[in-house]
């Protein structure tokens, strides 16, 4: 749930959006606050002169370092940017098209039933799209192909709003204390079938993208049905038994489907986010579960799920919780593959998992901590990616190296692996293991000194320059006391985007060089301490970035969740083109708006650069069945607004940003 008020304090209602709970982060990591205060002195810290302080001296010794050269140079978009909106609709600049597509309810396959919203059944919904559209990915078809025209469409589902889906307008307040007495066990299930991702076979016919709805790659991965394999490190430790799976190698569902990404071999990742709110109950007293559980904000009590599936109940089933905040892996090109949950890759709220092959083979995949004061993390594969044997590269997300991320003053990140045996990550920490450290990820982290972040969402590598963009959502819990160089701003309210330049372009490397590529808000509004280029037009202004893209071309495109009418700058969340060479760097235009209530999710571009998929992830959100604030897509009395994909093709079909 999104805040009220851009500048005040966060609103604690009941929330969906998990990362906007308190925050669970209580170790004292030296923020770098400390080093900011001595070396700029505290009189200007507590005025908010920091900022701009803190950014002259990391620009400043990145320029000595020869990272960036001035030059006149920009990435070149060409459109025209579109006008503030607050509307029931999408906004797509002039010369654009955006296509509604797969809109919650579409039949998946030739059998799945047409949508019926007043009598929606679990069983119905696994065969057809799921809700609250987030992540996109694509690859070509056939395997290995470039297809720009024809492939394979995967759309994550990360979370339900009951008050928006179901007739009779259940009470969002009806979740704050449990039992949900409107929840029965079939609106349960719906909703666990109406989590997870879509896999969808889809093309393109005369300018105009189609379903191919008898498709052999079409298929649902819910909460609800789908079973999973436990792998890596963590697979069948005692940790992660339950009543139903003694081996503690099988699990059913995957939940907070966020962002996630595409592997070189061409499967599907989902990052597990909010796994917290989907539990109730209490734990025994003095449980060993306990301090992990509260690392985690674990039960979040946001749903009802625990009082018809009981291994959401942790007063039952403890260990539940442990099998979820992973990434899963998914083979798209084989529809009765079991998705694997890769354990290596750390426990945590997983926002995305983008990836890249390193110049030396081994696959690094870039990862965020969505919650106030959390982290950024990378996963370096030991073995080396496979461009001519796609088996060979199953199981290379089971064995490497985790590492955390501390960004230091002079514009330098140490990525502090986290390994059993090294530093405190011993027996004296409660670690026995590898599986310990990776279940307990955040506690290994907190005490291997990470840098608290202001909510870190997508970590995309960019494939053309190597540098890697960051997206701080925002933290309007952040005192002034508690910035530090890499989140300069207490409290950040607007959010920022740091860029990473890796030595030599070796993303595997222990180190990497960090700047801020611009901080978010209003460039009018003084205490916004916004760092927009000057030629940014106040329609190109932002704030909190989350998912981000980088296209054929290299360039970087960004999606917000938070500017909302009444509250954060005043307009409805959408994409943002974003400079990042020359003298143009910082420079921001608007080119797409979302429909009221919603945020903008998914950026994805095919191939050629000529199709932008987008996600509509909960229009209408803060309003009720009977009366949605939009009812896209359908704009039918008959219709309940419906979370979308939209397809952003050029009239004349050419490149989007040309
Ligand atoms: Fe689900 Fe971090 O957004
Ligand atoms: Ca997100
Ligand atoms: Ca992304
Ligand atoms: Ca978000």
């Amino acid at each position: 749930m999104k805040r009220t008020n851009g500048i005040g304090p966060a609103v604690d209602a009941p929330s969906y959006e998990a990362s906007e709970d308190i925050p669970t982060n209580t170790s004292d990591n030296p923020t770098m606050g400390d080093i900011i205060a001595r070396r700029y002195g505290r009189r200007d810290v507590l005025r908010g002169a920091l900022a701009v302080t803190a950014m002259t001296a990391v620009s400043g010794t990145a320029l000595l370092s020869g990272q960036k050269q001035a030059s006149a140079t920009t990435n070149g978009f060409d459109f025209a940017e579109i006008d503030f909106n607050i509307g029931d609709n999408i906004v797509v600049a002039e010369g654009y098209k955006g296509q509604v597509f797969l809109p919650w309810g579409t039949p998946l396959t030739p059998d799945a039933p047409a949508f019926d919203p007043m009598n929606q059944t679990a069983a119905a919904q696994v065969q057809q799209v799921g809700y609250n559209h987030d992540f996109i990915g694509y690859v070509g078809l056939p395997y290995g192909s470039d297809n720009p025209d024809h492939g394979i469409l995967m759309v994550n589902h990360e979370y339900t709003n009951e008050e928006l889906m179901f007739p009779g307008d259940l009470g969002r307040q009806d979740r704050a204390e449990p039992p949900f007495k409107d929840m029965t066990a079939e609106l349960v299930d719906i909703e666990m079938a109406a989590h997870g991702g879509t896999v969808a076979e889809i093309r393109k016919s005369n300018g105009a993208w189609e379903l191919v709805v008898d498709s052999p790659y079409n298929r649902r991965v819910t909460a609800l049905d789908t079973q999973m394999t436990l792998s890596g490190p963590v697979a069948g430790h005692d940790r992660v038994k339950t009543s139903a799976d003694a081996a503690g190698t099988t699990v059913i569902g995957t939940i907070n489907n966020c962002a996630g990404g595409v592997t070189p071999w061409g499967t599907y990742l989902m990052a597990e986010e909010n796994f917290h709110g989907y539990f109730m109950g209490e734990l025994a007293e003095g449980h060993p579960e306990a301090t992990n559980h509260q690392r985690y904000g674990v039960p979040g009590g946001w749903y009802a799920w625990g009082q018809y599936h009981k291994r959401f109940d942790v007063s039952q089933e403890p260990n539940e919780p442990n099998r979820f905040g992973w990434v899963v892996e998914v083979d798209v090109f084989d529809r009765d593959s079991k998705p694997v949950k890769r354990t290596a890759l750390g426990r945590f709220k997983h926002e995305g998992a983008e990836s890249i092959v390193n110049s030396d083979g081994r696959v690094v995949v870039y990862m965020g901590d969505d919650q106030r004061f959390d982290y950024v993390y990378k996963f370096v594969s030991e073995g080396k990616f496979n461009p001519d044997d796609r088996e060979a590269n199953r199981d290379l997300l089971d064995s490497g190296t985790l590492y955390v991320a501390r960004f230091d003053e002079g514009g330098s990140v140490a990525w502090i692996p986290l390994v059993f045996g090294e530093g405190p990550l011993t027996a004296e920490n409660g670690f026995a293991s590898q599986a310990d450290v990776l279940i307990e990820t955040r506690r290994a982290a907190d005490l291997l000194g990470a840098t608290p972040m202001d909510r870190p969402e997508d970590v995309e590598p960019n494939p053309v320059t190597n540098k890697v963009y960051i997206a701080l959502t925002n933290n309007t819990r952040r005192e002034a006391e508690q910035v530090n160089v890499a989140n300069p701003r207490g409290p950040n309210p607007h959010g920022h985007i740091i860029e990473m330049t890796p030595p030599n372009g070796d993303h595997a490397a222990a180190t990497s060089e960090w700047d801020i590529l611009v901080q978010c808000g209003r460039m009018d509004v003084a205490e916004d301490g916004a760092t927009f280029n000057a030629k940014t037009t106040i329609n190109g202004q932002f704030g909190d970035p989350d998912n981000v893209a980088i296209d054929p071309k290299g360039r970087l495109w960004v999606s917000t969740d938070g500017n909302s009418p009444g509250g954060d700058l005043g307009r409805n969340d959408g994409v943002w083109a974003m400079e990042t060479e020359g003298e143009a760097r910082g420079t921001s235009t608007h080119f797409f708006s979302v429909p009221v209530g919603a945020e903008m999710c998914g950026p994805r571009f095919a191939p050629d650069g000529r199709t932008l998929f987008l996600a509509i992830q909960h229009p209408a959100e803060g309003s009720s069945y009977s009366e949605p604030s939009t009812r896209f897509p359908d704009f039918d009395a008959n219709m309940p607004v419906r979370p979308a994909v939209v397809i952003v093709t050029k009239e004349d079909g050419g490149e989007i940003g040309s």
